[in-house]
């Protein structure tokens, strides 16, 4: 293991020095457009005012004989917008494709200071980690980049969920990390043929009284997963985020399985689908009633300790802590989002 004082050095001369903080961002949906299709760059520009983050999508979606394009249209599209406090992001094809050198070395030439986020799919260990590390530092040094670019992983391999402890601390350049559901499920022989979400049949059947009808109720197939990625995100002071929810004709499921994804302790999801971008918005920003309710404990116990009782419910130094991710959150959506803003009183 690197040595506590090695592990903030740049890792070529002249990169720009790693984060010891991750900026402050919110990023409630990750919205991925195919950058090959000439009609979707055009919209960007308007996109970006609707969104946190744009990310152009290299990988699986992107038929073969357009990798190129889609490469090429993502620079295009990354010169011509000016995305002001809306991130961008790429995701670039896996290591062991043909592609991904090409992908990186192409982007941080072309558009490296315009660049927030890489997403590395299919990282199965910290080594992944690490050779990208290595090779934004070169590019970086080579290309003038002063700011550097943050690495956001997808979990979507069982060797990755064996191995996330060790992913989420590899690189001070770790932005966070993505549950991906759809590879993960073949990874580990799921018997599933879905993107995220659900399954009728992983449920519990309640015990009943001889002859009366058992009740049986549907299980949440990713919490398991989520909650490991949740921890060792946060121990390691990243960001974790459920991916993708593929039935695109069942926005309920996707609000409620994103939003077990907030309440566990995610930041965001992605969008794949415009209309999946309003139900990130209201799942991802805090609740309201709970933000009033958050600010009155903070009001209540000005240093945070102590205990008081408010609507008969105990308040002590943990559920200040707890009132104080909401409201700091809050403040944080409010701060990007007018709506918010006047919806919390903030
Ligand atoms: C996303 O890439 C997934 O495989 O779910
Ligand atoms: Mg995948």
């Amino acid at each position: 293991m690197k040595l506590p004082r090695k592990f903030f050095e740049p890792l070529a001369i002249g990169a720009p020095a790693p984060l010891r903080e991750l900026p402050v961002r919110v990023e409630r949906m990750i919205h991925f457009v195919p950058p090959h299709n000439e009609k979707v760059r055009g919209r960007v520009g308007d996109l970006a005012r609707q969104v946190d983050v744009v990310l152009g999508n290299l990988e699986d979606a992107v038929p073969v004989e357009a990798k190129e394009a889609a490469r090429s249209g993502f620079i295009e599209m990354g010169r011509a917008v000016d995305f002001g406090s809306t991130g961008l992001w790429v995701r670039i094809n896996a290591l062991n494709s043909p592609w991904m050198l090409d992908d990186v070395m192409q982007i941080v030439a072309a558009i490296g200071s315009k660049l927030d986020v890489v997403m590395l799919p299919k990282v199965e260990g910290s080594w992944d980690i690490h050779y990208l590390d290595q090779l934004l530092a070169q590019l970086e040094a080579r290309h003038q980049v002063k700011k550097p670019i943050l690495i956001h992983a997808i979990l979507e391999t069982a060797e990755g969920v064996k191995n996330v402890d060790a992913i989420a601390a590899a690189s001070p350049r770790m932005h966070g990390m993505s549950l991906g559901p759809a590879d993960l499920a073949a990874s580990r022989a799921m018997k599933t043929t879905r993107v995220g979400g659900g399954h009728p049949d992983y449920k519990v059947l309640a015990d009943a009284a001889p002859g009366a009808e058992r009740a049986a109720f549907q299980q949440d197939l990713w919490h398991y997963t989520v909650a490991k990625m949740v921890d060792a995100c946060a121990a390691n002071g990243i960001k974790p985020f459920y991916g993708p929810f593929g039935d695109f004709s069942d926005p309920a499921a996707c609000e409620a399985q994103f939003r077990n994804a907030f309440l566990m302790g995610c930041a965001g999801a992605w969008s794949l689908h415009p209309s999946q971008i309003d139900i990130a918005k209201r799942v991802f920003s805090p609740d309201a009633v709970e933000v009033a309710f958050a600010r009155r404990i903070l009001d209540a116990m000005p240093d945070g300790s102590g205990a008081v009782m408010i609507d008969g419910k105990m308040q002590d130094d943990a559920t200040w802590k707890q009132a104080k991710v909401i409201v700091d959150l809050a403040r944080q959506v409010a701060a990007r989002d007018a709506d918010f803003a006047k919806l919390y009183g903030l």
